[in-house]
Formats: structure tokens, C-alpha cells, sequence
């Protein structure tokens, strides 16, 4: 008896899990659709390259990074979080940014440059602060390491 009461109470975790996961990966795509989709988040990571390589308060830091990597992870990090059909493969934040002290201003520039990339590229301002609320969430794990 006690048996099948724990794997009801299993089964019950599982199904709560599972749900949860489907809401979260597949429940709201308008952020990801709002982006463009993989191609559009791709092209807006490319305008965000050049316009950190132009930018003296974050742009040493970026110096002989693997640009094809960057390019691929943020893309896929982007359309994850957005709630794209995407898995991100790249290391955890902290293990990124470990090291390099990436301070406040730092992180307000890259998201400037961001905005800029993403007006360039017409995403709504609605789907932009939407994208920025979910990257501030990374925040704690980016700066100060
Ligand atoms: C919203 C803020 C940020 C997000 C979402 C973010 C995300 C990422 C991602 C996904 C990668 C690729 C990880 C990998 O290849 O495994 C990365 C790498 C990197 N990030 Fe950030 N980042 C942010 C802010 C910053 C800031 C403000 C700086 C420095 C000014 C920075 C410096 C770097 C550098 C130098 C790399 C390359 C590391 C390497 O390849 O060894 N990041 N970041």
C-alpha cells in the first residue's frame, strides 16, 4: 500500500514537472515570433558584434574571443529564453563571466547596444523590454565575477 501511494505521488510530481516544462518551453511563443524567430535573433546578434567592437567601454573585454561561438551561443541563449524551439549548449553564465569583473556600467552598455541592435532590426519596443526583462534575471550571474 505504501508503495503505491509513493508512486502515485511520483507519477503526480512527474506530470507536475512535465506540465511546468511544457508551459515554460512551448506555452508563449510572441516574444520569440517578436524577435524574428532564430534568423531574426541571429541577424540582431550580428549587429550586436559590431557595435561592441566599436564600443570602448566593453570592447577589450570581448578581445580574441571565439566569434563564430559567441555568435551561435548568444543566438541560441536569446531564442531560448524568448520561448524559440531552441536548446542552449553553451557553459553557465558564471562559469562565463568568471574573471572578468564585469561591472554595472558595463552591463547597461551591452544592453544599450542591444536596444540599438534590436531598433535596427523593427523589433517592437513591447517585445524589446519584454527580451530585457528576461536577460536582467542572467544579471546577478554576469557582473561582479
Ligand atoms: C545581458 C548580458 C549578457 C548576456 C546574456 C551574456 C551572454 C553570454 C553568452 C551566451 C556567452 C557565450 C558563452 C559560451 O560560448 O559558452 C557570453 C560570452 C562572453 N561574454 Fe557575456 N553576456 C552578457 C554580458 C556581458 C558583458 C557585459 C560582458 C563584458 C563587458 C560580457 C563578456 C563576455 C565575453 C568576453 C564572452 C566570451 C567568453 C569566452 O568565449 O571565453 N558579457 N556571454
Amino acid at each position: 500500500m505504501i508503495i503505491v501511494a509513493r508512486t502515485l505521488a511520483l507519477a503526480a510530481t512527474l506530470a507536475l514537472a512535465t506540465a511546468c516544462a511544457t508551459s515554460n518551453r512551448s506555452g508563449d511563443s510572441t516574444l520569440y515570433q517578436g524577435l524574428g524567430e532564430r534568423s531574426g535573433i541571429a541577424k540582431i546578434v550580428e549587429d550586436l558584434l559590431y557595435r561592441i567592437v566599436e564600443d570602448d567601454r566593453i570592447a577589450p573585454q570581448f578581445k580574441g574571443i571565439d566569434v563564430v561561438q559567441f555568435h551561435t551561443n548568444l543566438t541560441d541563449q536569446i531564442c531560448e529564453i524568448s520561448g524559440g524551439p531552441c536548446t542552449y549548449t553553451g557553459r553557465a553564465m558564471t562559469e562565463v563571466h568568471e574573471g572578468m569583473n564585469v561591472t554595472e556600467t558595463q552591463f547597461n552598455a551591452l544592453a544599450e547596444q542591444l536596444i540599438l541592435a534590436m531598433e535596427e532590426n523593427q523589433v517592437s519596443t513591447s517585445a524589446q523590454n519584454r527580451l530585457l526583462g528576461r536577460l536582467v534575471e542572467l544579471h546577478p550571474d554576469i557582473t561582479h565575477r
